[in-house]
């Protein structure tokens, strides 16, 4: 952490891979902790003093009552899944008020967002993505096509703006001949969502953002989703629908590329992915499902299964050069306790033709493996890096040699507490 600059701590693979934990660990060394990308399709986890937190749009670093929290212009919020995430919080005694910023270039997720998410998905056939469902796609592309509704607006004529944007949509959802929905309910606790949101700092983020900055102080960007779900560099068309990157730090705060400091990178120890689309490392035997068991790798927003496999290298190090990664952090090692050998992919083949470079479209490839020993200790009540058995030293050296990026942090367990920073 440096004065005057801005730190990213980014997903590196398909999302989940701890980052809410790790935020909040980090949050005490920052003065601003700021989202930049994603919306409620996220779902971000904090575990402490046997409290449990899931976090959709809210930044992790709420929980350190001293510390400004910025939902930054390149995110979409959800008024309703907004206030009833604020309201949770509030119930449990953090003050927010005062200290979540909400840029007023943000976009805002209307109800028929939602719906033209499902229509859309419908419409997909046998090549839906798995979208969480919650207007993402949608709400970007009128981003994209400058017809959607901002934060900012909600200050001026909102209900003349709100009134011909939900016509538009219903007249896109008659032409899909998608008309089986009900919003009534749903548009109710949603105008009060907008009403909620009033209370809050509605701000132009990237000035305050400038100013923290021009006076030393220092940011923390907390990334959503993960690099292969970036719209442009994830394996599209099954992604989401934002810039999930580095790069999307700066466009989505509104920080320039020179006051990037630190990238922390995060990955867990095995892979796992939720959703539709290629995963060349999926495994579907009982390793998988083991792997699957003792990780609880459950989606945190949606429930579904997350589908599991081993370490795989070639995202890792194309994730590392797209993001310009540091220093890299490595989650839920524990998982792989029980593990007699644990595999690492460090290629992809297909059609004769062997790659250690992400192709185009992962379709269709098959990872290629080196094995290494599992460590077969119980990790969870570990320390410090001095009681790691010498397996899972190895497994670490491995990965540092393979990605040319030093493992600075080896997650343990859920727990914030479970957290071990190497020398
Ligand atoms: P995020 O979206 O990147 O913030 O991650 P999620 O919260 O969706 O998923 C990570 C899950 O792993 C959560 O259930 C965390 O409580 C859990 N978790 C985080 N770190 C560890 C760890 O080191 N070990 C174990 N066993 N679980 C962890
Ligand atoms: P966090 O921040 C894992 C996946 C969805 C789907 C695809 C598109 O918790 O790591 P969307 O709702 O964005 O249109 O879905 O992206 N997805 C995630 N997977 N973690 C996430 O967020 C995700 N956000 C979206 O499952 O495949
Ligand atoms: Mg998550």
């Amino acid at each position: 952490m440096k004065k005057g600059k801005v730190d990213a701590l980014l997903g590196i693979v398909f999302g989940d891979e701890g980052k809410g934990k790790v935020v909040d660990c980090f949050t005490p060394r920052y003065d601003v902790v700021a989202r930049f990308a994603g919306g409620p399709n996220a779902g971000h986890t904090i575990i402490f003093e046997g409290k449990k937190f899931v976090l959709r749009s809210i930044p992790s670093g709420i929980f350190d009552e001293g510390k400004i929290n910025i939902i930054g212009n390149g995110c979409v919020i959800a008024p309703d899944l907004f206030m009833q995430e604020a309201k949770e919080l509030e119930a449990a005694g953090y003050d927010l008020k005062s200290r979540l910023h909400i840029s007023k270039r943000a976009h805002l997720i209307l109800p028929t967002h939602r719906v033209l998410d499902r229509a859309y998905e419908a419409a997909k056939g046998k090549n839906k993505v798995g979208t969480t469902g919650k207007g993402i796609g949608p709400t970007y592309s009128e981003k994209a096509s400058r017809t959607g509704l901002r934060v900012g607006d909600i200050l001026g004529d909102f209900p003349q703006k709100y009134a011909a944007l939900k016509a538009r949509h219903l007249q896109i959802l008659q032409d899909l001949h998608y008309t089986d929905f009900d919003i009534t309910d749903e548009e109710k606790v949603w105008m009060e969502g907008i009403e909620y949101m009033r209370q809050f700092p509605l701000t132009d983020t990237e000035i305050e953002l400038g100013k923290a900055l021009a006076e030393g102080k220092s940011v923390l960007a907390e990334g959503a989703q993960g690099t292969m779900l970036d719209i442009d560099h994830g394996t599209y068309p099954f992604v989401s629908s934002s810039n999930t990157v580095s790069g999307g730090v700066c466009t989505g705060l509104g920080v320039a590329p020179n006051s990037i400091g630190e990238v922390f990178g995060i990955f867990k120890a095995y892979s796992t992915r939720v959703g539709s689309g290629p995963f060349p490392v999926e495994l579907f035997d009982e390793t998988g499902d083991k792997i699957r068991e003792i990780g609880h790798e459950y989606g945190a927003v949606t429930g579904r299964n997350r589908r599991c496999g081993w370490l795989d290298l070639v995202a890792l190090k194309y994730a590392i050069m797209i993001n310009g990664v540091t220093q890299l952090i490595m989650m839920k090692s524990d998982v792989l306790d029980t593990f007699d050998t644990i595999r690492v992919c460090v290629a992809y083949q297909k059609d004769g033709v062997t790659t250690t470079d992400m192709p185009y479209d992962t379709e269709g490839w098959q990872a290629v493996y080196e094995d290494l020993p599992g460590w077969k200790t119980d990790l969870t009540q570990m320390t410090s890096e001095s009681q790691f058995p010498q397996q899972l030293k190895d497994y670490i050296t491995y990965i540092e040699k393979a990605t040319a990026t030093p493992i600075t942090i080896v997650s343990v367990g859920p727990d914030r507490a479970q957290t071990i920073e190497r020398k």
